[in-house]
């Protein structure tokens, strides 16, 4: 079964065609960070229109690299995003599935980033597992028994890695997007500098919170302005780069902890990590370094496979489709996945 994957969920717009969910033929992903680095971060209708603009011509890209292939069904991220993103999307992917005469179906943003390092391995995914997807807005933990059977262990209670990756970047000036560039100023400096509380909430718990580490990154490094108001430039003393590797430093021992800890509740040996952040050069070493140590398999697919594609989309809603329980997509989309609200069902 050939699927072509369509994602427009933040501000990448891409498309691929993947057969049988685990063979890559095309993946082509536009990125629109030119578009909004000037504004220091992601404008939303901004993104919308650049997807309406290029959606075509990736389109056409992809489907020619491929070698003019026809698709059997298309799938396009749905839900979470950013509300106008995901729907111009949906629009272009109704249009490509009715031009074909093919099933549209709908598929999670982050259940795709989960099925990633599968793909990368040119496998469907095999469960169970523990699926960990750290990315701009989600970082959530979970068991996965089944392509419709997710038990969500553990998530944020307020910002994602990825944004307070994204947070800090622009605190100290580094410039979008956030999480590369605080990794290159991290790769010179001392990750030592500052010691940094890691927050764990507690010695059981699978649940992250990064919003107090943001704070502390402001406080201790920035330091007060006579009012009490933190300073917004950093003191000549403190070098940026020693705030970034103390600050990444902190977030991979947390990740990484959370990683060993779900493994000795769950039983689980087996760890498939993606979404952005999964990107970051020490939280691979970190997360490899640990599974070795523990004895259990990691599964982290490469970069282009972590950050936002379309192959991951069209692997999921294969998976879907094969296992007879596809659906389509939902024009309610939603910015983030609450965890209150992630289902065991697709
Ligand atoms: O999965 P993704 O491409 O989009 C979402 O679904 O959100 O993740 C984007 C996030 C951004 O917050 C970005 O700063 C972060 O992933 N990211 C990184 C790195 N590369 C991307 N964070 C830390 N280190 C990196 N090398
Ligand atoms: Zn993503």
């Amino acid at each position: 079964m050939l699927v072509l994957g369509v994602e427009t969920s933040c501000d990448e717009t891409a498309v691929a065609l993947v057969r049988d969910g685990k063979e890559i033929l095309s993946s082509r992903v536009l990125s629109q960070v030119e578009a909004h680095a000037r504004f220091g971060g992601v404008v939303p209708n901004l993104a919308a229109r650049e997807h309406v603009r290029t959606l075509a011509s990736v389109l056409s890209s992809a489907l020619e690299a491929a070698g003019g292939v026809v698709p059997d069904a298309v799938a396009v991220t749905d839900s979470p995003g950013l509300q106008a993103a995901l729907l111009s999307g949906i629009a272009g992917a109704e249009g490509i599935a009715l031009a074909y005469g093919i099933p549209l179906v709908g598929v999670n943003h982050v259940e795709a980033h989960l099925g990633a390092p599968f793909l990368a391995l040119g496998e469907l995914p095999s469960y169970p597992f523990l699926a960990f997807v750290v990315s701009g807005g989600h970082t959530h933990l979970f068991h996965a028994r089944g392509p419709a059977d997710l038990k969500l262990l553990g998530a944020t209670i307020d910002d994602a890695a990825g944004e307070a990756f994204d947070k800090v970047a622009k605190m100290l000036g580094l410039g979008f997007p956030g999480g590369p560039a605080l990794q290159r100023a991290a790769a010179s400096g001392n990750p030592a500098a500052f010691r940094f509380k890691r927050p764990l909430l507690g010695s059981t718990s699978l649940d992250f919170s990064f919003s107090g580490l943001k704070t502390a990154v402001l406080y201790s490094c920035f330091g007060q302005e006579q009012d009490g108001r933190p300073r917004r430039v950093l003191p000549s003393n403190v070098l940026p780069q020693d705030v970034a590797a103390s600050f990444q430093a902190a977030v991979v021992d947390v990740l990484v902890e959370k990683v060993r800890r779900a493994v000795a509740q769950t039983g689980v040996r087996r760890v498939a990590v993606g979404g952005g952040v999964a990107c970051n050069g020490p939280l691979r070493t970190a997360l490899a370094a640990s599974a070795a140590a523990l004895g259990h398999e990691l599964l982290i697919a490469p970069p282009a496979l972590c950050a936002d594609n379309a192959a991951m989309v069209a692997a999921r809603g294969c998976e879907h489709l094969l296992a007879g329980i596809s659906r389509p997509p939902r024009v309610a989309p939603r910015t983030t996945w609450p965890r209150e609200e992630v289902s065991l069902t697709p």
